[in-house]
């Protein structure tokens, strides 16, 4: 089909576009009927296609989602791979694409929405690709049964798609109405980035595998955060349904987040004569002397987490923070360590906590000579690369905002913590705390991804 220079102006000046009459009746129809096919295949040890579950509201395990079917569905494939949608897309892509990756979500009866979200970041561990999505309504999707919105919500009858760019933000609602609604998302790369469908899913599979292949006992950590992050399929970790989910199960988060301090908190404190982790826990320890609050401890405690993260993943945050801000220079480790927490289901206070660290030292040097004068040489240092002391404005900005005095707090203690010998209790004794402050508030469902 042939998009009108006026749709294709439309696709580039708002990073979306609705198609209503790209199907006729009868594909409609054999959509329909294939979206039941795929959703009944059976599901086996052998089988390549990827079904995923969630616990419904009832506590019954139940499909979510089906990925990888297109190379074993005939119908499917010719369709997502086929002329029509890929001349389309050439159109709005303006060179050729090749299908990426491809599933289709079950949004049942019930099943809650999906927050804002942008998919620029969300393929990199592949590669850095070009993508477009294209949103293929199977059933009527509209503001009742959760459809996807994006600027201006969008309502779609079966077979009329939504295509959209990776900046686009789009998020979806919960399903208010009685029936379930299925919806096919497909991705596309570049053609000339190469064929990159199957090594997505083979990296998918290892990390995330579908969910009857997944081992009892294994974790996942990895895949939870990468392909399932957010997602309803967590809900089977967590053997409940849930409205509010992190990306593991809270007991789960637990154990990961005392892992990562106790592995990898060994190495040094660069420039201080302590080991990260005694770091850390001198300053949960100060700050448990001054407040019982444990979003603060908490914060305390996970301060520096973002110094903690393998290589890959601090990267990978990184280019996440970036593309959801604009202007945004460097990513320190603060900044990197909140984004971490959040989507571990961490509460806003702890993230903000977190997050404000580096600030505050700016904050304070600006308003306490005698502040600065105390610091340690590698923290007087680290100042020059953190933006130096902060302006008059920003300092009015900062007094303006939530919880700016247990912020000045927690950097205090950062600064005392770090003294050569000094008993302090043990990582283990804030497993309890650390639960208290996984909220689940910061709940982000990524149909999309
Ligand atoms: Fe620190």
């Amino acid at each position: 089909m042939n998009l009108t220079k006026e749709q294709c102006q439309f696709f580039q000046d708002h990073g979306y576009l609705v198609l209503r009459n790209i199907l006729a009746d009868t594909e409609v129809a054999d959509l329909q009927r294939w979206a039941q096919e795929v959703y009944d295949w059976p599901r086996n040890d052998n089988s390549p296609w990827m079904p995923y579950e969630e616990v419904n509201a009832e506590g019954k395990r139940v499909l979510c989602r089906t990925e990888n079917y297109a190379n074993y569905h005939r119908g499917f494939n010719q369709l997502l791979r086929g002329p029509k949608l890929l001349g389309m897309l050439r159109q709005l892509a303006e060179e050729e694409m090749l299908l990426f990756k491809e599933k289709i979500n079950y949004k049942l009866a019930g099943s809650g929405g999906f927050s804002p979200y942008i998919d620029s970041t969300a393929y990199t561990h592949i590669k850095n690709i070009k993508h477009l999505t294209i949103l293929l309504a199977v059933d009527p999707s509209n503001a009742t049964n959760g459809g996807l919105n994006v600027v201006d919500g969008i309502n779609l009858e079966a077979g009329e798609l939504l295509v959209f760019g990776l900046y686009l933000a789009h998020r979806s609602g919960a399903n208010k109405s009685s029936s379930d609604r299925k919806a096919i998302y497909t991705t596309y790369n570049c053609a000339r980035e190469g064929d990159l469908h199957d090594p997505y899913y083979e990296d998918r599979k290892t990390l995330w595998p579908p969910t009857h292949l997944k081992k009892e006992g294994e974790e996942y950590a990895e895949g939870a955060l990468r392909y399932g992050f957010g997602s309803p399929m967590l809900s089977v970790a967590m053997g409940r349904h849930s409205s509010a989910l992190g990306t593991m199960s809270p007991d789960e988060t637990v154990s990961h987040i005392l892992t990562l301090l106790t592995t990898h908190g060994q190495g040094d404190y660069i420039g201080e004569p302590i080991s990260q982790l005694a770091h850390s826990l001198q300053c949960a320890h100060f700050a448990s002397q001054q407040s019982s609050d444990p979003e603060f401890i908490v914060a305390a405690l996970l301060h520096d987490i973002g110094q903690f993260l393998p290589a890959t993943e601090a990267r990978s945050l990184s280019l996440s923070v970036k593309s959801m801000a604009e202007n945004v220079g460097r990513v320190g480790h603060e900044t990197i360590g909140a984004e971490y927490l959040r989507r571990l289901g961490f509460s806003r206070k702890v993230t903000e906590l977190v997050a404000a660290h580096v600030p505050a030292k700016r904050f304070l040097c600006a308003i306490e000579p005698s502040y600065y004068e105390g610091l340690s040489g590698a923290s007087k240092k680290s100042l020059q690369f953190q933006g130096g002391p902060m302006s008059e404005a920003e300092v009015e900005d900062w007094r303006n905002g939530e919880w700016w005095e247990d912020m000045c707090r927690l950097r205090k203690c950062d600064d005392s913590a770090k003294v050569v010998g000094l008993e302090v209790e043990d990582v283990m004794a804030y497993r309890e705390r650390i639960e208290k402050c996984l909220s689940g508030q910061n709940l982000e469902y990524l149909e999309s991804v």
